[in-house]
């Protein structure tokens, strides 16, 4: 068979092993895999190469996906005919398309056009339903506490506190891993609970018990009540552009306590970082359940890690919204696990 693979939206550790991964078992089975370039815009463009896993292990253990990715949407912009014309030309029997959940919304439709399409779940944000991990994630809160701890003895050295800003979009899944894996006493996740008072009086207390400077958890996406941001900018899904919110409320921050607080930003560091040992394995796993999905003729899924256990879920149900925090949990467990 003839398989086809993309890598869509944003890019994390873990995708390159997936890519190792995926052509080492087909090539040791005798089936050829076509690679398209950046996402969706590969495959309107035809723009495509043949992978083998040669070419792919000086890739294996670094961040991103050697295919690159762009936040191409094809239906919006009304081009899944020559998505289909490339699949055609190409001639491949099945798609395996790793992404998050804009990416496989455009492989959910692509099957509904009777396309053998698998999903693969990857994303930072963690964010996808029907999945306990996506790819990407673990790495990306080593990353962040990896970055955030080092950071520690220079805020309490100058007496600096810090607001450390993580991604996530709208949802709180790594601020909430972040806050756990640092000595953060507050966090602030989309899903709230804890709003802008709540985290400046955490912040206080935690100085006058310790004596130290304090570490507080921004997620991008919070809401800032009585705050207008403005028109933000807004990707091809409509996804909106929210990172900076950490330097508001810093701003906010420092009049309430008269403190000037280390705002620091993680951004696309957390997109970065060498994949770790969860990443690859899960990388693995989805790999090869991709391949025996599509071997045994069982399309228009994505492969996922559920409760554990490595099984697979329709595409459809998993494009139709995202998976949150439950601010109850957030507001009995969470904050009483803080520093
Ligand atoms: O979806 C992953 C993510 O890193 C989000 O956490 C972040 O808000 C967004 O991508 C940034 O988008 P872009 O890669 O287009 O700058």
């Amino acid at each position: 068979m003839n398989f086809g693979v993309l890598t869509g939206g944003g890019d994390s550790a873990g995708i390159n092993d997936f890519l190792y991964f995926l052509a080492k078992r087909l090539e040791s089975e005798g089936h050829t895999l076509t690679g398209f370039r950046s996402s969706w815009l590969g495959m309107v463009n035809n723009d495509a190469i043949s992978l083998n896993s040669a070419m792919l292990a000086p890739h294996r253990h670094t961040p991103s996906t050697m295919l690159g990715s762009e936040r191409k949407n094809p239906i919006k912009d009304g081009q899944m005919d020559q998505v289909l014309a490339s699949l055609e030309d190409r001639k491949i029997d099945a798609m395996i398309c790793m992404g998050g959940d804009d990416t496989l919304g455009v492989a959910a439709h692509l099957s509904e056009l009777g396309f053998k399409v698998v999903g693969a779940p990857q994303t930072i944000d963690n964010d996808l339903r029907f999945t306990d991990y996506t790819l990407g994630y673990d790495t990306a809160v080593r990353q962040a506490a990896t970055c955030i701890n080092s950071m520690i003895n220079s805020n309490v050295g100058h007496d600096k506190d810090m607001i450390a800003e993580v991604m996530g979009r709208d949802a709180g899944w790594l601020a909430f891993a972040t806050a756990l894996n640092t000595p953060a006493c507050a966090c602030m996740c989309p899903e709230g609970p804890m709003e802008l008072e709540e985290m400046i009086e955490r912040m206080k207390e935690y100085k006058k018990r310790t004596g130290r400077a304090g570490l507080a958890i921004v997620s991008e996406g919070i809401e800032l009540k009585g705050v207008d941001r403005g028109e933000l900018r807004k990707d091809a899904f409509g996804n909106v552009y929210t990172a900076g919110v950490g330097h508001i409320v810093g701003d906010i921050y420092e009049k309430a306590t008269g403190r000037k607080p280390r705002v620091q930003v993680m951004g696309y560091l957390l997109r970065g970082g060498i994949p770790s040992p969860f990443d690859v394995d899960l990388a693995l796993s989805f790999a090869n359940l991709a391949v025996d999905l599509i071997l045994e003729g069982k399309t228009g899924l994505m492969v996922t890690r559920l409760e554990g256990r490595d099984q697979a879920v329709p595409l459809r149900d998993v494009a139709g919204g995202k998976k949150y925090m439950d601010p109850k949990f957030l507001e009995t467990q969470f904050k009483r696990m803080l520093a």
